[in-house]
């Protein structure tokens, strides 16, 4: 695999669909992508039926035209290998292609993304494309990197993913009375004397086993990615040197993205938030995918310039919007900034979808200046930006098994979700400016000096050790209610809550208790913890918990529990770790965090911390400079004071000292002058 792939500039462009539009245009795109100051172009994402009109037939003449004219423009190809679309012919001529959706049901040829990733015939055909696209371009002077398919994710439940799920349960578990005793099927007298009788878990079959729901969703995640691997390999083995990607979707639960990132040369991702989306959540986004290699920087693949078409009310990106969240994407750690899609198609479903070139086909629009004036901005920038590292000393942990696991589980509370927990101490850091990176639990935990893990339900194999040992060397491990309960097959530990984790916590929990969303109970700070004193709202889950070596630093305010241990800290070995035992609102959370950070003396870079609507993120580069990015998300100009020392901005060219005034949806990227 190819380590940290490095561009000859910030990629600066996006999809681009020639194939739905007639030749004369092409020379207009490429004039007009100058104009813009694109340098890459992503084809033809959805072109396969083009390429490939029957299955004895290749027609990549075309392609070759658009790749010469692009290379004779100086714009870059991010090749597709065209697979995301199956064509009318190939679905029909191979039913066994088309999936079978979660309720049973085959599909009827349509959309896109409807392939069984079990089907024989998608393997076969779609290598078989990508090896001739491979061996075609090979020495294309314009390929620049592959880009896999578009957005995996379908799941399938039909015979043939039925029979592979068997196999794969075999290797994994070796008998089907391992696979009784793992998803506890003697429950509801569940239990399997043949393997014939597993079935796919479809929404009128077995959906009451959640080891069997997790299994299949690391199943179907294995045989999308096995799709992935066949079309990577083959685009290995003809053209080792050109980094391979597929755009992924951020928090996407069907996929277990650490996975598929190890099988990626570079991340890319595809960042849609709605209008007025909150700074920290798309922020929680990015730094999910930068945390996905463990810090190494990412592509932008896809984001609209202008309005998407799938929401319920696509209204515009105000003047400057996509600009700061361009450079948003840059400062937690994207080398590129791209769209979907240059041209506005003229019909179907996404013809009300932005683009760089909208319906009036000219470079006069708001959206096509304000693109090409980042672009301009952009190439000013050359390569200083790239391959910046964020120095984070928090690590937050990410876990697709725990997210199945918890949202499976019948109980506690419907209000439990995974993401809405990870996120709120995530808000925090970010409300401090204290950059951090969001790893899996089996990453290398050794850069950080604190780790965050909120609601580690599920404790794998591996995790509670690796934990130990970070703690033990002097770490500080934070967890919160409802972790440590189960195993990989959410099989209860036994014994006491939270399981493999009490040792270190120091703590035995006894009873979780539930409230309702109008109900609260209080967490009472009799001694200050930071700036954390008196009385705050505990919310969702109380865990009751019996100290067993930790102190309480919190106790509960009210109920048949009051007094009782909310917040406690063990020490062990040369570290600590903490368990809260209930959600706590922003504000608390926030103090809570920043007590935690003082504690190890971590800080923003920013003395004092981001004024509010102020994002911060430093990058270091290769080289070692440290990029400070500043951007005001506020719709006022924000006075930041900034380090000690002086500063150039590299946006403005202007010295910087003491404090910046940086305006609405301003961004600064201060380097030391
Ligand atoms: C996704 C797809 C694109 C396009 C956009 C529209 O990101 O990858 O092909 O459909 O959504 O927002
Ligand atoms: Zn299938």
């Amino acid at each position: 695999m190819r380590k940290d792939v490095m561009f000859p500039a910030i990629l600066h462009g996006g999809d681009y669909n020639p194939e739905q539009w007639p030749e004369e245009i092409w020379a207009e795109d490429v004039r007009l992508m100058r104009e813009a100051h694109v340098n890459v172009a992503t084809v033809p994402v959805f072109g396969w039926v083009s390429l490939q009109p029957d299955e004895d037939t290749f027609t990549f003449e075309w392609l070759d035209r658009v790749l010469d004219k692009l290379h004779a423009g100086g714009i870059y190809a991010c090749l597709a290998t065209a697979t995301a679309s199956v064509p009318a012919w190939l679905d029909q001529k191979y039913p066994d292609v088309l999936v079978v959706g979660a309720d049973g049901r085959k599909r009827k040829h349509g959309n896109r993304h409807t392939f069984c990733p079990n089907s024989p015939n998608f393997r076969r055909l779609s290598t078989g494309l990508s090896r001739r696209l491979a061996e075609r371009y090979r020495d294309h002077p314009a390929l620049l990197v592959w880009h896999v398919s578009n957005e995996y994710g379908t799941y399938c439940y039909c015979d043939q993913c039925a029979a592979a799920f068997r196999e794969w349960l075999k290797a994994r578990y070796g008998s089907l009375e391992q696979v009784n005793d793992r998803w506890t099927t003697r429950f509801w007298g569940h239990t399997y004397t043949d393997w014939s009788q597993i079935e796919t878990p479809t929404s009128n079959g077995e959906r009451s086993m959640q080891g069997l729901l997790i299994d299949y969703d690391r199943f179907q995640s294995d045989s999308i990615l096995n799709c992935f691997r066949a079309e990577a390999a083959v685009l290995r083995g003809v053209t080792p040197n050109v980094p391979i990607t597929t755009n992924l979707m951020g928090p996407f639960k069907p996929l277990d993205y650490h996975k598929w990132a190890a099988e990626m040369d570079v991340v890319s991702w595809d960042s849609y938030p709605p209008r007025g989306a909150d700074p920290a959540g798309i922020a929680f986004n990015h730094d999910l995918m930068r945390g996905l290699k463990e810090g190494q920087p990412f592509m932008l693949m896809e984001q609209t310039p202008s309005q998407q078409n799938w929401q319920a009310y696509n209204s515009l990106k105000r003047p400057g919007v996509m600009r700061l969240w361009s450079y948003q994407a840059m400062a937690h750690g994207a080398d590129t900034v791209m769209y979907f899609q240059w041209r506005r198609s003229r019909g179907a479903q996404e013809k009300y979808h932005g683009a760089v070139v909208e319906h009036v086909g000219t470079s006069q629009p708001r959206v096509f200046q304000e693109v090409a004036a980042l672009g301009k901005e952009l190439e000013t920038l050359g390569t200083r930006t790239l391959g910046g590292r964020v120095p984070a000393q928090v690590a937050l942990l990410f876990d697709w098994d725990n997210w199945w696991a918890i949202e499976y589980s019948s109980g506690p509370s419907v209000d439990l979700k995974y993401v809405p927990q990870c996120a709120a101490w995530y808000k925090a850091l970010h409300a401090l400016g204290i950059p951090v990176e969001i790893v899996s639990p089996l990453a290398d935990l050794s850069p950080y000096q604190i780790v965050i893990a909120p609601v580690l339900y599920m404790v794998k194999p591996g995790v509670a050790e690796r934990l130990e040992a970070f703690v033990q060397a002097g770490g500080a491990f934070v967890t919160t209610f409802f972790s440590g309960l189960v195993d990989e097959n959410d099989r209860v530990y036994l014994g006491g809550y939270p399981g493999p984790l009490r040792r270190m916590l120091g703590i035995w929990a006894e009873e979780i208790d539930v409230l309702s969303p109008q109900e609260s109970n209080e967490v009472i700070f009799a001694e200050p913890f930071g700036n954390l004193r008196g009385s705050h709202a505990a919310r969702l889950l109380c865990d009751r918990v019996h100290l067993e070596g930790a102190r309480a630093l919190a106790t509960y305010g009210r109920d048949f529990y009051q007094g009782e241990p909310a917040l406690t800290v063990n020490q062990f070995g040369q570290g600590r770790a903490y368990y809260l035992a209930t959600a706590l609102e922003g504000g608390a959370l926030t103090e809570l965090v920043r007590a935690l950070c003082d504690e190890r003396g971590i800080a923003s870079p920013l003395p004092g911390g981001p004024m509010p609507g102020v994002e911060v993120m430093p990058r270091v580069s290769p080289s070692g400079e440290t990029l400070l990015y500043l951007l005001n998300h506020a719709q006022t100009t924000v006075t930041q004071a900034l380090p000690e020392g002086e500063y150039q901005d590299l946006l403005s060219g202007q010295a910087v000292q003491g404090h910046a005034d940086i305006p609405p949806r301003g961004v600064l990227i201060l380097v030391p002058a």
